[in-house]
């Protein structure tokens, strides 16, 4: 596990990043692992918890991040990332980014010499799915499940085709037409779940698909950068939103994931984000605990 750029790459580590979470989740873990390392944070889009979580996830192992928004680099004036890459790995121990273009941080990573961590880009979002994962193992303590992605086919839900197929987990995408994941990484992580047993699939069919579901899991209907589709995208998804009524056709004791942010009304409802089966608060907390797991492993040495 040089970078992280896609679940892809932590296949054979998945489960003991998992086990070292739950260690730092415990308040186990040794003192300060990575005291004087420096992790880079470069971010070209908005984010609460992927910053506030890496940057406390590095003082807690007692090194230092560095927070940089892309628009204050020379990056933002043209400098390329070919060149961004090479200097900046010169300086840090490792580098985290959220960018717009996914090719952009594979690129970044091909002349880095330092691990390369995806917090998010158009195509992936590795961390979130990691810490769903980590989730679904804390509240349910087994992962032969079934998960149902209802909404929008986006970067959540690449990420988590291939995080359930690692797995083994069972893992319907619920959505309109035109909106369904990415046609590689299903491919991808289809190959993947004929190893494992995972049953994957792809549906227009929201109510059939959640059935027996014992995970409900929804994103927003317009991520980052799909802003000027706003309007289509609300009257296309509208069909598919995680409300009281759809969470009484799943398992009764299904619970509800949401990576957040959420909109109210959109793609959830307050009724069920807050409800008694929502576990998207300890989700959000648990991107501190798995992301302090996947630094040290990354980082340690
Ligand atoms: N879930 C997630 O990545 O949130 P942020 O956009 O706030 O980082
Ligand atoms: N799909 C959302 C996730 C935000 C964490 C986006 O890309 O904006």
């Amino acid at each position: 596990m040089k970078h992280v750029l896609s679940v892809l790459d932590v296949r054979d580590e998945i489960m003991d990043i998992m086990e070292q979470a739950g260690i730092f989740k415990a308040g186990y873990g040794e003192g300060e692992p990575l005291k004087g390392k420096t992790l880079a944070m470069i971010f070209e889009k908005a984010s609460t918890r992927t910053r506030v979580s890496f940057e406390v996830a590095m003082y807690q192992l007692g090194g230092s991040p560095l927070y940089l928004s892309a628009s204050d680099l020379q990056l933002g004036r043209g400098e390329i990332i070919e060149d961004t890459a090479r200097a900046m790995t010169r300086y840090v121990d490792g580098v985290m980014i959220r960018a717009r273009e996914h090719d952009d941080v594979v690129k970044f990573s091909q002349y880095s010499n330092v691990p390369v961590i995806n917090g998010l880009t158009n195509l992936e979002h590795p961390c979130q799915a990691l810490t769903d994962i980590f989730t679904i193992m804390e509240r349910k303590e087994t992962l032969d499940l079934k998960m149902v992605f209802v909404g929008d086919g986006n970067n959540v839900a690449n990420s988590l085709l291939l995080a359930t197929a690692l797995v083994g987990m069972d893992f319907t995408v619920a959505c309109p037409p035109g909106y369904e994941p990415d046609s590689y990484i299903l491919k991808e992580a289809q190959k993947i779940a004929k190893k494992t047993g995972s049953h994957l699939e792809v549906t227009i069919a929201v109510k059939e698909a959640v059935k027996d579901a014992n995970v409900l899991y929804t994103d927003v209907w317009v991520s980052m950068g799909d802003e000027a589709e706003e309007k289509k995208r609300l009257k296309d998804l509208k069909e598919y939103q995680l409300n009281s009524e759809l969470l009484k056709l799943a398992d009764a004791e299904a619970m509800v994931l949401h990576c957040l942010p959420a909109i109210r009304d959109q793609e959830i409802t307050e009724e069920v984000l807050n409800g008694p089966q929502s576990a998207v608060w300890d989700q959000a907390e648990n991107r501190l605990h798995v992301q302090k797991a996947l630094l040290y492993l990354l980082l340690k040495n």
